[in-house]
């Protein structure tokens, strides 16, 4: 049995610090030896958003611990770690500096390979961590930073098909449930209320709906919600709101995905075709139910990372780095912290104010 690559995987980008082991097996397929995620919900909920002084802060007193737990639950010795691969970006300067000064001191130290990842192409590529999949595949991100369908051709090889102008898909369901007093983030909540609220109720906008191919656009159905929030006058109105908001975001998404889905077959000719929904937007059963049919209408095969992978973690940074590992694609101890890294950088930046389209 030949001797396989075991790789220390660390992601700090935002409000999570998680570290992760990861190896592969026989067969060349990932296998998670750990896989610890320590939240700052806590440290940001009374500020209603992630505060970056205090999330660097506490991403500095938690990760050398997180690191040791990652290595100890693996049941391996931190000598045995072939190569450490860090997020260098995108995400907060600030915090991102933490988790790559770490992954540089350790790889330094313990005399190994150093590897830069970028934290989109971690979510990209998470599927792979529990499924056999090949290229290219279809995905649709939505987090709390991020929106964007991309087709995902190989490692390090993205055509971004559609993006949002400008808010993240995560980031209108945490306003939107901030408007209606839940605490943040209250993104997964959302779904809870709306399945006691009236979903035609309220008439929001789609903004962008019939043009701009998949690109996406949230900023004015925040603006509506916010309107109508100083309208609500009890429980059931707030029920309503949520489940207006809910069915407004499923509306949007069924459309743009079937946009993406032929935008996707344009560039490739493949028989069997997937489709993959990640991010911790991915977590809301009411799109995952609608994208599964909307899926089987069209010949794609569905694909979700298990809820643990969906959102921000360190096995997914770990898997590219045990990609890159196996490719000899190292990186230097001066790699600097990219805090705006697109995937698809033959893509132009669509995302702020007075972007037509
Ligand atoms: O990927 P993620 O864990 O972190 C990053 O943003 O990178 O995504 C977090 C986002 C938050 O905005 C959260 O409110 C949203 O995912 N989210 C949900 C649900 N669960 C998490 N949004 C809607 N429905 C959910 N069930
Ligand atoms: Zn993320």
């Amino acid at each position: 049995m030949s001797k396989k690559p075991l790789i220390l995987g660390i992601e700090s980008s935002c409000d999570e610090t998680a570290a992760s082991l990861i190896t592969e097996n026989e067969e060349g397929l990932p296998v998670i030896l750990s896989n610890i995620v320590s939240s700052q919900v806590e440290v940001h909920r009374e500020f209603g958003g992630v505060v970056p002084e205090l999330a660097a802060r506490s991403h500095i007193e938690k990760i050398d611990w997180i690191v040791k737990k990652a290595i100890d639950e693996s049941g391996r010795k931190i000598e045995e770690i072939d190569a450490v691969a860090s997020t260098a970006g995108p995400g907060l300067v600030v915090c991102l500096s933490v988790g790559l000064s770490f992954g540089k001191a350790v790889a330094s130290a313990m005399n190994k390979p150093f590897i830069a990842v970028n934290h989109l192409e971690g979510h990209a590529l998470s599927p792979k961590l529990n499924s056999n999949l090949n290229y290219p595949y279809l995905l649709l991100l939505i987090s709390g930073g991020h929106s964007q369908y991309l087709s995902v051709q190989n490692l390090g090889e993205y055509k971004r098909l559609g993006t949002t102008i400008d808010d993240a898909l995560g980031e209108a369901f945490d306003k939107t449930a901030k408007l209606l007093g839940i605490k943040f983030p209250g993104g997964s909540q959302i779904e809870i209320l709306a399945e006691k609220g009236d979903p035609q109720k309220y008439k929001l906008p789609k903004p962008i709906f019939s043009k701009g191919g998949c690109n996406l656009s949230f900023a004015g159905l925040k603006t509506a919600v916010l309107k109508i929030s100083k309208t609500i006058k009890s429980k059931q109105d707030k029920y309503d709101l949520a489940a207006s908001f809910q069915k407004t975001i499923e509306e949007i998404l069924y459309k743009k995905t079937k946009i993406a889905f032929r935008e996707f077959e344009k560039i490739n000719k493949v028989n069997e075709k997937a489709f993959v929904i990640a991010g911790g937007v991915a977590a809301n059963k009411k799109i995952r139910s609608m994208l599964v049919d909307l899926c089987k209408e069209n010949n794609y095969k569905s694909i979700f990372p298990p809820l643990d992978l969906c959102g921000d973690n360190a096995a997914m940074i770990a898997l590219i780095g045990l990609e890159k590992f196996k490719l000899k694609e190292f990186n230097n101890l001066d790699h600097p912290v990219i805090p705006r890294w697109a995937l698809d950088e033959s893509a132009y930046f669509l995302k702020g104010a007075g972007v037509k389209l």
